[in-house]
C-alpha cells in the first residue's frame, strides 16, 4: 500500500467530561470496535480533495464556551450530543492553518496561504440566505454542532469559499480567534457604533472582549466593561476598556451613572447571558439609547421591566451568529486595530485537550480563553 501522505490525528469526546486524542498510527489505543471505525473514518484525508475545497494543516484552534458546554453538560442550548448517533464526538469550531491541498476548481488560494474558516456551511436557496441573511438558514451545517463534527484535528478539508487569507503579519493563533471576533463585530455593527459613542459592555469573557475590541476598532471613545471576575476585567483594562467595574463588589448601575455624568450610555451590549445582566440593560440605556443582546441565557423567559424601554424609547437589538463578517474582521485585526491573539489567556498542545477543558470549566477565575496548538 503507498506510504500516506498526510497521517492525521485528532481529539474525540467518548463520554461527557472526556476526550481522547488519536492519530492514525495508534488506532489501537481505541478499544470499541464501533469507535474504532468511526475514528477512523474521521481521520481518513482522501486525495484528490474535492473540487470546490481545500485542505488544510489545521495549526490553531480555539475552544468556545458552547465547546465547553457539549464537554461538560453534554448538550448546549436545544443541540445534544446523543450517544449513539455523535460519539465519538470532535469539537471545535474556531480555527487556522496553512492550505496544503487545492481541489480542482480552487482559483483564489494555493498551498501555503494561511487561513481561518467560517465555520457554517448554509444552503444557499432559502429566502434567508438568498437575501443576505444566511446566519438565519435553517440547513446550515455548523462545525462542532450535532451531528455535524467540529475541527480539532491536524488535517481537515473544508469549502474554499468559507476560508479567508490572513494577510502577513497576523498571526496564525490571531486566525483561530476570527470567529469570536467576526461575533464581536457583528454585535458592534448591530449597535451602530460610530466615533464618539459611550458604550457599556455586561460580561468580559471571551465574547465581550471581542465585542470590545469591535466597538474600540469603530471609534467609541468611552467603554465601560462590568464582570464578576477580576481577572477578567483586568484583561478587559489591558484590551483597552477606558472603566471596568465588578458587578459583585459595586452596584454597576450606580456607577455606570457616575461614570456618564447621570446621561447612560449610547449602547449597552449584553454578552454575560446572565438573566441578571439582561434585565439591568434597559435600567443601563440612556433615553433613546440602543440595547443588543449577544449572550444566550439559559431561561429563555425572563422578567424585564419594558417600562423602562417605553419611558426612554429604547430599541432592543439581538444577533444571532454573524454575517458577512469574515472579511471584515480579517481585515480589521490584520490592520492592528484589535489584537486579537491577547484574547487567548491559555495555550495548550493538542495532546492536553482534556486538561484544557477541565480547566474552562473549573478555573474560570484564571482561564479566559482557551487555545489549542496542533503540534507535529
Ligand atoms: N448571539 C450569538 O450569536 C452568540 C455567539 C457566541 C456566543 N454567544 C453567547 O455569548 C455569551 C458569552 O460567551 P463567552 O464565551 O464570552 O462566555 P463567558 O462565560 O466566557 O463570559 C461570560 C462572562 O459574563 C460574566 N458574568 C456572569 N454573570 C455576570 C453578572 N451578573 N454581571 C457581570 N458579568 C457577569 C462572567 O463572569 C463571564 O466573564 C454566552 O451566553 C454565549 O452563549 C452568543
Ligand atoms: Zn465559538
Ligand atoms: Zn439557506
Amino acid at each position: 500500500m503507498a506510504e500516506k501522505k498526510y497521517l492525521n490525528k485528532g481529539a474525540f469526546m467518548t463520554e461527557v467530561d472526556k476526550m481522547i486524542v488519536v492519530d492514525e498510527e495508534h488506532l489501537d489505543i481505541v478499544e470499541d470496535p464501533v469507535i474504532k471505525e468511526k475514528i477512523k473514518a474521521q481521520l481518513e484525508v482522501k486525495l484528490p480533495v474535492d473540487p470546490d475545497k481545500v485542505l488544510i494543516r489545521l495549526e490553531y484552534v480555539g475552544v468556545c464556551g458552547s465547546d465547553v458546554h457539549y464537554f461538560h453538560d453534554g448538550r448546549c442550548g436545544t443541540f445534544k450530543v446523543e450517544k449513539d448517533r455523535d460519539i465519538p464526538f470532535m469539537l471545535g469550531h474556531e480555527c487556522a492553518g496553512t492550505v496544503v491541498e487545492v481541489g480542482a476548481n480552487v482559483k483564489d488560494l494555493k498551498p501555503g496561504d494561511r487561513v481561518c474558516c467560517e465555520p457554517g456551511i448554509t444552503c444557499g436557496k432559502c429566502e434567508f440566505c438568498k437575501s443576505g441573511h444566511y446566519n438565519l438558514c435553517k440547513d446550515v451545517i455548523f462545525w462542532a454542532t450535532p451531528p455535524v463534527q467540529g475541527c480539532y484535528m491536524k488535517y481537515v478539508p473544508f469549502q474554499a469559499d468559507l476560508c479567508f487569507k490572513l494577510p502577513e503579519g497576523m498571526s496564525t493563533k490571531a486566525g483561530a480567534m476570527v470567529e469570536p471576533f467576526a461575533t464581536g463585530m457583528y454585535a458592534a455593527e448591530k449597535g451602530e457604533i460610530t466615533v464618539g459613542n459611550t458604550v457599556v459592555i455586561l460580561g468580559s469573557g471571551c465574547i465581550g472582549l471581542m465585542t470590545m475590541m469591535a466597538c474600540k476598532a469603530r471609534g467609541a471613545s468611552k467603554i465601560i466593561v462590568c464582570d464578576l471576575e477580576d481577572i477578567r476585567l483586568a484583561k478587559a483594562k489591558e484590551l483597552g476598556a477606558d472603566f471596568v467595574i465588578n458587578s459583585g463588589k459595586e452596584d454597576p448601575l450606580a456607577k455606570i451613572q457616575e461614570l456618564t455624568d447621570g446621561r447612560g450610555p449610547d449602547v449597552v451590549f449584553e454578552t454575560a447571558g446572565s438573566k441578571f445582566t439582561i434585565a439591568q440593560t434597559s435600567h443601563i440605556a440612556r433615553r433613546g439609547g440602543l440595547i443588543v443582546l449577544v449572550g444566550m441565557s439559559a431561561e429563555e423567559e425572563i422578567t424585564y421591566n419594558f417600562g423602562q424601554v417605553m419611558a426612554k424609547e429604547l430599541r432592543i437589538k439581538s444577533l444571532f451568529r454573524y454575517v458577512n463578517m469574515f472579511p471584515k474582521s480579517v481585515a480589521t485585526a490584520g490592520s492592528g486595530l484589535a489584537p486579537l491573539e491577547k484574547v487567548a489567556t491559555h495555550e495548550y498542545a493538542l495532546k492536553d485537550i482534556q486538561q484544557a477543558f477541565e480547566d474552562s470549566v473549573n478555573k474560570k477565575n484564571e482561564v479566559v480563553k482557551a487555545v489549542i496548538k496542533i503540534d507535529d
